[in-house]
C-alpha cells in the first residue's frame, strides 16, 4: 500500500466539480480537508462520498474571504496544497450582481493566497474556464490563444489567472497550475452524487436531464442558425470523472520537477508562467447531439424548440487537449453516451438533487 501523502485543502469541495475529485483523491491516496460555505451545495454531498470512499471526511464550513477560520485550518493541519474550486459560477447572474462575484471570487481567492503565503503554503491548482479564450477566432482551442471575457463571471476567472501569473513570478516557490474546463458533464457511477442546479438550469445537460425526468417540460435549444453541422452550439462536453482525475495529476506535478509524456521524454515544467492545461476531449458536439445522446441513454423523448440565441453565446468552443496529455499525462477516456448515462442515472435516483435523500 502507497503512503499517505501530504494534506491537500479543497476549497469549493461540496461542489459538483469538488465532490468527484474528492473521489480521485481519495483513490490516489491523497488525504483532504474540504472547506465549503455551502452557498451553493449541501453537506449531502459530502455524505454520499464518504459512503462511496468507505472513509469519513474532514469537514470546515467556512467562507474563503474568512482569513481567521482558514488561518485556523492552516494551524490545525499540516496543508501542503490547495485545490481551489470555490467560486460562484452563474454567468447571467454574474452581470446582475458583479460585486458578489468579484469579491467572492476574486477577493476570496487574494484572502486565500495570503493565507496560504503566511503558512507557506505554496501549492495551488485553480479552476479556471474555456471562458478565458472569449470567442475564439479558431477552433480547436489551444492555451496560447487569445485571452478576453464577456460578463463578470468570466473576468473574474481572467483575473485570478492574471493575479496567479503575478504571484507565480513574485515568489519562485510557487508552484501553480491553471486547469482550464471546458464543459464538465455527467456523474459519478454509482448514481449518487451530480450536479444539483438551484432553480432552473442554465446549462444544457442538467435541463436535458430535468425534461427527461418531467421536471421540465420542454428544452429551448438557443440557436439553429449557428455556423456548425446542424446549426446548434457546438461544445467540448467532458465528463467530470475524467476532469476529477486531471486534478490529480495537477497534484503529481507538484511532487515531480518534470512531466513524464507519453513516450518517456522528460519535459520541463515552465518557468515563467504557472503550468496553465486545456481539461477537455477535444471533441466538438452540438446540442442536438447531446439531446440524441441524451435520449439514448434515457430510453426517453426530451421536447425541444428552436428559440433565439441566447446573448453572448459563441457557435463553437472546443480544445486541443494535447498539452495535457504532454504535460501532466493526462486525456480524457469517457465517451458521450457514458456522459449521459451516468448524468441520467444521476437524476433519475435523485430527481430533487441532494434534498429528500432517499
Ligand atoms: P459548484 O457551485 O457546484 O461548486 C462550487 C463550491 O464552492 C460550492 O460548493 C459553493 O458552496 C462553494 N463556494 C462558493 N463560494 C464560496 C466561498 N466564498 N467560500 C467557500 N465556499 C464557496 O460549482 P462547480 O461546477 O463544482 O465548479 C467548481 C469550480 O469550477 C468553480 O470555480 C467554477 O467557476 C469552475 N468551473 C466550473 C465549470 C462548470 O461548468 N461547472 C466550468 C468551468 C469552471
Ligand atoms: N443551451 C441550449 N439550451 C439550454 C442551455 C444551453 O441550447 O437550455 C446551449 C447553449 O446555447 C450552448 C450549449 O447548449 O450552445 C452549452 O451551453 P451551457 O450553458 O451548458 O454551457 P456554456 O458553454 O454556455 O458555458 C459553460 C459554463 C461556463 C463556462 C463554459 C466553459 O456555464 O461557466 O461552459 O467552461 F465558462
Amino acid at each position: 500500500m502507497n503512503a499517505v501523502k501530504p494534506m491537500v485543502l479543497v476549497t469549493g469541495g461540496a461542489g459538483y466539480i469538488g465532490s468527484h475529485t474528492l473521489i480521485a483523491l481519495a483513490e490516489a491516496n491523497y488525504d483532504f480537508i474540504v472547506y465549503d460555505n455551502l452557498c451553493n451545495s449541501s453537506k449531502e454531498s459530502l455524505n454520499r462520498v464518504e459512503k462511496i470512499i468507505g472513509k469519513s471526511i474532514k469537514f470546515q464550513e467556512g467562507d474563503i474571504r474568512d482569513a481567521d477560520c482558514l488561518e485556523r485550518l492552516f494551524t490545525t493541519y499540516n496543508i501542503d496544497s490547495v485545490i481551489h474550486f470555490a467560486g460562484l459560477k452563474a454567468v447571467g447572474e454574474s452581470v446582475e450582481k458583479p460585486i458578489e462575484y468579484f469579491d467572492n471570487n476574486v477577493n476570496g481567492t487574494l484572502v486565500l493566497l495570503s493565507v496560504m503565503k503566511k503558512y507557506n503554503c505554496k501549492q495551488i491548482v485553480f479552476s479556471s474556464s474555456a471562458t478565458v479564450y472569449g470567442d475564439p477566432a479558431t477552433t480547436p482551442i489551444k492555451e496560447d490563444f487569445p485571452l478576453s471575457a464577456t460578463n463578470p463571471y468570466g473576468r473574474s476567472k481572467l483575473f485570478i489567472e492574471e493575479i496567479l501569473r503575478d504571484v507565480f513570478v513574485s515568489d519562485n516557490e510557487f508552484k501553480i497550475v491553471l486547469l482550464r474546463y471546458f464543459n464538465p458533464v455527467g456523474s459519478h457511477s454509482s448514481g449518487t452524487i451530480g450536479e444539483d442546479p438551484n432553480g432552473i438550469p442554465n446549462n444544457l445537460m442538467p435541463f436535458i436531464a430535468q425534461t427527461a425526468v418531467g421536471k421540465r417540460e420542454c428544452l429551448s435549444v438557443f440557436g439553429g442558425d449557428y455556423d456548425t453541422k446542424d446549426g446548434t452550439g457546438v461544445r467540448d462536453y467532458i465528463h467530470v470523472v475524467d476532469l476529477a482525475l486531471g486534478h490529480v495529476k495537477a497534484l503529481d506535478y507538484f511532487t515531480s520537477e518534470t512531466s513524464i509524456s507519453p513516450d518517456e521524454t522528460r519535459v520541463p515544467f515552465p518557468k515563467t508562467n504557472p503550468l496553465t492545461v486545456n481539461l477537455g476531449t477535444g471533441n466538438g458536439y452540438s446540442v442536438l447531439d447531446m439531446l440524441k445522446a441524451f435520449e439514448r441513454a434515457s430510453e426517453k423523448k426530451v421536447a425541444y424548440k428552436i428559440v433565439p440565441r441566447r446573448a453572448g453565446d459563441i457557435a463553437k468552443c472546443f480544445a486541443d487537449p494535447s498539452y495535457a496529455k504532454k504535460m501532466l499525462d493526462w486525456e480524457a477516456k469517457k465517451s458521450i453516451d457514458e456522459m449521459c448515462e451516468d448524468s441520467w442515472r444521476w437524476q433519475e435516483n435523485n430527481p430533487d438533487g441532494y434534498q429528500n435523500p432517499t
